[in-house]
């Protein structure tokens, strides 16, 4: 199984490829976790990207493709996309890669979410500085005040995840986004899911589409 997972900042795409990634045993691929693990290493992509992330804007598309690219290579089994493509310049990077690979993308799923829910999700936002570990201060809290479940580590907030970064994120969305969609509707792979529920239900969501086909099958 190939898949991209699109929608706004804040619309639990990280989260819901977290749980994908392990139901379907698929290798998790997170441009932002690559830009943000770069960032903290000091290293000269690191540099470049986090000039783009702090002020909400896109890294540029040669950048984002290259780095892409060379994740695809080393992985011989399915993907899950998170965060790219992010433009339609990037997608048809990816197609035209994937093709000469034989490997076609198998489902695009989009994720729905309001604005303004999706800026609440975002100001609440703790991540692990450990392990990467996500939670919300309100609707998945840690169970110790910033310190990860997971691994003990402490918590933090993104720096991008400031208001005024986070509007700009989401203006950017809109404006590189939605044609990206429009793009992946007219080749027939995307599936629409509402993302305003719990974790659990859009996770059950999204099993549903990807359990279709091979309930159709037998
Ligand atoms: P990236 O890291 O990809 O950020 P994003 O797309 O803005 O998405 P987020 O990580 O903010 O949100 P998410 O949808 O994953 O939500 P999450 O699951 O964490 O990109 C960051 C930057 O890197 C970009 O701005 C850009 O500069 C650069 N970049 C990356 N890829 C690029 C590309 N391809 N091209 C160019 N530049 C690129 O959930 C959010 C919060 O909500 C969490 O606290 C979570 O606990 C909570 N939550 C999740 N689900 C639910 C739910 N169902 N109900 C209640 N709360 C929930």
């Amino acid at each position: 199984m190939r898949l991209v997972l699109l929608g706004p900042p804040g619309a639990g795409k990280g989260t819901q490829a977290t749980r994908l990634a392990s139901r379907y045993g698929l290798t998790h691929v997170s441009t932002g976790d690559i830009f943000r693990t770069n960032v903290a290493q000091g290293t000269e992509l690191g540099r470049e990207a986090e000039r783009y992330m702090d002020a909400g804007e896109l890294v540029p598309d040669e950048v984002v493709v290259r780095m892409v690219r060379e994740t695809l290579e080393g992985i011989d089994g399915g993907f899950l996309l998170d965060g790219f493509p992010r433009t339609v310049g990037q997608a048809e990077a990816l197609e035209a890669a994937l093709s000469e690979a034989g490997r076609p993308l198998t489902a695009v799923l989009a994720f729905d979410l309001d604005d303004e829910v999706a800026l609440r999700r975002l100001a609440g936002r703790r991540t692990c500085e450990r392990c990467g570990a996500v939670f919300h201060v309100e609707f998945d809290p840690p169970e110790g005040e910033g310190v990860c479940d997971v691994c003990g580590g402490p918590l933090a907030q993104r720096s991008d995840d400031a208001e005024e970064t986070v509007r700009r994120r989401i203006a950017v969305f809109h404006e590189t986004g939605d044609p990206l969609r429009g793009w992946y509707e007219e080749r027939g792979l995307v599936h629409a899911i509402d993302a305003d529920a719990t974790p659990d239900e859009v996770f059950a969501r999204a099993e549903a589409v990807l359990d279709a086909p091979a309930k159709a099958a037998r």
